[in-house]
Formats: C-alpha cells, sequence, structure tokens
C-alpha cells in the first residue's frame, strides 16, 4: 500500500502515517482523507495513458485507489456508467448542455458499488475475514453483490424501513442480514459497536476512509466522458455526504495531478425533512441531527455521517445546497424518465428536482454544462414510483374494449 502517503483528517487536518489509523483520526476521530503521493502519479497518469487503457470499469483509475494490485478484486464490473446529453430534458428547463450519469447501472443498481467494490477488494488484500456494514439499503446491497462468491458474507445492519427490493437484494446474495428495529442513525451506531466487540471490518459510509475513494471514480469519469471538459455545476443526492465528498475529492485529485485545469460547483440536493447539511451551509454552523424524514429512503439521515466533508466540499467548489419536497421527488421521477430514458429511485430522482428547483430560481444559466447523478435504479423502491404515475388501464380480453380504450385515450 506504499501509494498512500497517509491521512488527513477532515475535522483537525492532522495528518498520520497509512499506518497509524485504520478508520478515523487517531486525535479527534474525525473522518479521514486519503492522501497519495501526486508528485510520482503525475508520471504514470497522464490523459494519454487513460485514453489508452481498455479497463471500462472503475479499476482503470487503480493507480489512484488504496490498493496494491488486482488480487481480491470483485468479478463484477463496477463503474464507467453511461453519460447521457440529453437534450429533450435539458430543453424542458431551456438549458443547452444537460447530462444524465446513470449510475444506477452498477451491478447492484446504486452508485454504493463504486464503494463497497474498493472497501470489498481492501478487506480481501489486508487479511480482514469477516466485512459488516450499516446501510439504508444500497450501500448494503452492494456490499452483499461485491462479497456473494466469498466464504464469509458479509453482515449487515439496517433499518427495518428499507424497501422490500433492497432487502430481498441482501438476502439472495447471502448475506447475514440484522434488520434494526430503529433508523439508519441507530443501525450505524450499532454496526460500529458490534465491530469493535467483535473485530470485524467496518464498511460504514465516511467512517471507513476508503469509501470516499471508491465514489471519487464517478468524478474521474465525467472528466473522461466529458472528454475532458469540466462541467460548471454537479447535482447530486446528499444523505450522510460522501457521495458528494467523493466527487470533490476526485475533481480534486484529478486537479492535483494536472489532468484537469478547472473544478465544477457542487450542488448538494437534500430532502426538506433530511436536510443537516443545508442547514448547516446556511448557518455557517456545525453539523446538527435533523429529523430525517422523506420518502427518498436512501437520503434518509438524521446526522450526516460525512457531513464536515461535504461541506467543505460545497464551500471548496463555491457551490451550494437545494431542499426538496418530497412532492417534487416524486414529480421527478417520471419527468427524468420521459425526459431522458432513464428511471431513478427517489433519491436519486432528488438530483433532478434539485436542478429544477435550481433552474426556476434562475441558479443555472442556459449555456452552463450540468451533469446530474442519478444514484440509484428506480426498480429499488417501485411503490415510492408507482405514487408518481397514475394506474394502468383495465381492458377486457376482446377486441371491442381495447377498441373504445383506444378512441378513449385518443390514440387511434
Ligand atoms: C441512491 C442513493 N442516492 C444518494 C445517496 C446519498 O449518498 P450519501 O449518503 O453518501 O450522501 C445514497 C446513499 O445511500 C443512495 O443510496
Ligand atoms: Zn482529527
Amino acid at each position: 500500500m506504499k501509494k498512500i502517503e497517509g491521512f488527513r483528517c477532515i475535522e483537525c487536518e492532522a495528518e498520520c502515517g497509512p499506518t497509524e489509523a485504520k478508520y478515523t483520526c487517531p486525535r479527534c476521530e474525525g473522518n479521514l482523507q486519503v492522501v497519495y503521493d501526486y508528485l510520482r502519479l503525475r508520471k504514470r497518469l497522464t490523459r494519454k495513458s487513460l485514453s489508452a487503457d481498455p479497463d471500462k470499469s472503475l479499476w482503470r483509475y487503480l493507480e489512484l485507489l488504496p490498493l496494491a494490485g488486482r488480487g481480491g478484486l470483485p468479478p463484477v464490473s463496477v463503474g464507467w456508467t453511461p453519460l447521457y446529453r440529453t437534450r429533450k430534458l435539458g430543453s424542458e428547463l431551456g438549458l443547452k448542455n444537460l447530462y444524465v450519469k446513470d449510475d444506477g447501472r452498477n451491478p447492484s443498481a446504486s452508485f454504493k458499488d463504486r464503494a463497497s467494490a474498493v472497501v470489498a477488494a481492501r478487506a480481501a488484500q489486508t487479511g480482514e475475514k469477516t466485512v459488516a456494514g450499516a446501510s439504508t439499503g444500497n450501500a448494503a446491497a452492494s456490499l452483499a453483490c461485491m462479497m456473494a462468491g466469498n466464504p464469509t458474507k458479509p453482515i449487515i445492519f439496517v433499518p427495518k424501513t428499507a424497501p422490500p427490493a433492497k432487502l430481498a437484494q441482501l438476502l439472495v446474495y447471502g448475506a447475514h442480514v440484522f434488520s434494526v428495529g430503529g433508523t439508519y442513525d441507530e443501525a450505524f451506531d450499532l454496526c460500529r459497536k458490534a465491530c469493535d466487540e467483535f473485530g470485524w471490518y467496518n464498511r460504514n459510509t465516511g467512517y471507513n476512509p476508503f469509501t470516499r475513494e471508491g465514489k471519487k471514480t464517478c468524478a474521474f469519469e465525467i472528466c473522461e466522458q466529458m472528454n475532458w471538459r469540466v462541467p460548471d455545476l454537479v447535482f447530486v443526492s446528499v444523505g450522510d455526504g460522501n457521495i458528494l465528498s467523493g466527487l470533490w475529492k476526485g475533481f480534486t485529485d484529478f486537479y492535483a495531478l494536472g489532468l484537469i485545469h478547472e473544478l465544477p460547483k457542487l450542488v448538494a440536493v437534500q430532502a426538506a425533512g433530511s436536510n443537516a447539511v443545508a442547514l448547516a451551509l446556511k448557518n455557517g454552523g456545525a453539523i446538527r441531527p435533523v429529523s430525517g424524514k422523506t420518502l427518498a429512503d436512501s437520503i434518509s439521515v438524521s446526522l450526516p455521517r460525512d457531513g464536515t466533508a461535504a461541506l467543505r466540499a460545497l464551500r471548496e467548489s463555491k457551490g451550494y445546497a437545494v431542499t426538496v419536497t418530497d412532492q417534487e421527488i416524486l414529480a421527478a421521477i417520471p419527468a427524468l424518465a420521459q425526459g431522458a430514458n432513464v428511471f431513478a429511485e427517489p433519491a436519486g430522482a432528488a438530483a433532478y428536482a434539485g436542478l429544477v428547483r435550481s433552474a426556476s430560481a434562475g441558479r443555472v444559466r442556459e449555456n452552463d454544462t450540468v451533469v446530474i447523478i442519478v444514484t440509484g435504479n428506480g426498480l429499488k423502491d417501485v411503490s415510492s414510483a408507482m405514487k408518481a404515475v397514475g394506474r394502468p388501464h383495465k381492458v377486457g380480453t376482446d377486441m371491442a374494449s381495447v377498441r373504445r380504450l383506444a378512441m378513449r385515450q385518443r390514440l387511434v
């Protein structure tokens, strides 16, 4: 693991060597940022070397990941998800350059596969036997997917409110599922205590410094897929804030390597009831817990576990936060599906709802290059999607009823 120079604490900025910390800052328990030897990497990673690499997965960035070679990489293909230029959706908002990054196309159908793939490989390479993690659902489903073929299956703590599709994924992939009779925040703390007591390796978002490392690969892909043009704005939904801070780590890593020469503004989209990051940004203070209530289960978080890093990403990128109601999130599901052909789960569609809000408040200019990240696939939570759309038309088994319905619907 020599390529990691060490860690820097997000809270107190103390630095420590690569073997001096496992999860959080030895001084203040803040989350850690991984620091690389950028001078050395500058010579190894160039635009040319990247474009010559035939690997169409996140492992094309192995040089910039906390892993020693290819041993223990999960056998499924993670990352290099499509980035669509969507003229129809863009024109509805008066935007000329709107792009949708569809991370629901990952193996377990969410962005979280990026983090779980890196943590699972790291666990294999460092000889960790049992991996555990708490999750609103997707991080767990992705860890279960990445480790499905392992002799020791991961142990997962999920709140009892996790949608059935995510629970099904966990059980199908053979994980040990602990359905916690409480919230995600309670599941998170319980998982941490269990890892301390039993010596399990903890994948918890933000607490494990390598989740952010996996997530940063999405920013790398955006730069490459846009032919090295850096977008003006990137919209992403925020729960714990680890995807947001991961994206910022990705853009700043590429900037430090001289691969890009500008940085985007990041926009955090939060649900109105789960808006701890947006509130802290507005008040200029620390993150305080909120109710965490929203139908977008993946971003239903009371106390964001990577909140400080998310706030820093927003401030450093000169970005901002938007909050959207559950109604706006629901309306965004069919709008995104019919405008850009991408079916998103509520937390994925929230990014688009945030863009709609920002555009109507005049915060986005016609010529801005905008990327929205769809972080999870719509099939993850069909019952929420059904709340956003009508019921199908009932028809009998005879042509006469088909004719009547077709005429009523003005289809003929
Ligand atoms: C689909 C989806 N979108 C957004 C998020 C929010 O990511 P973070 O908790 O890192 O802010 C999650 C996290 O579970 C997610 O699963
Ligand atoms: Zn610290």
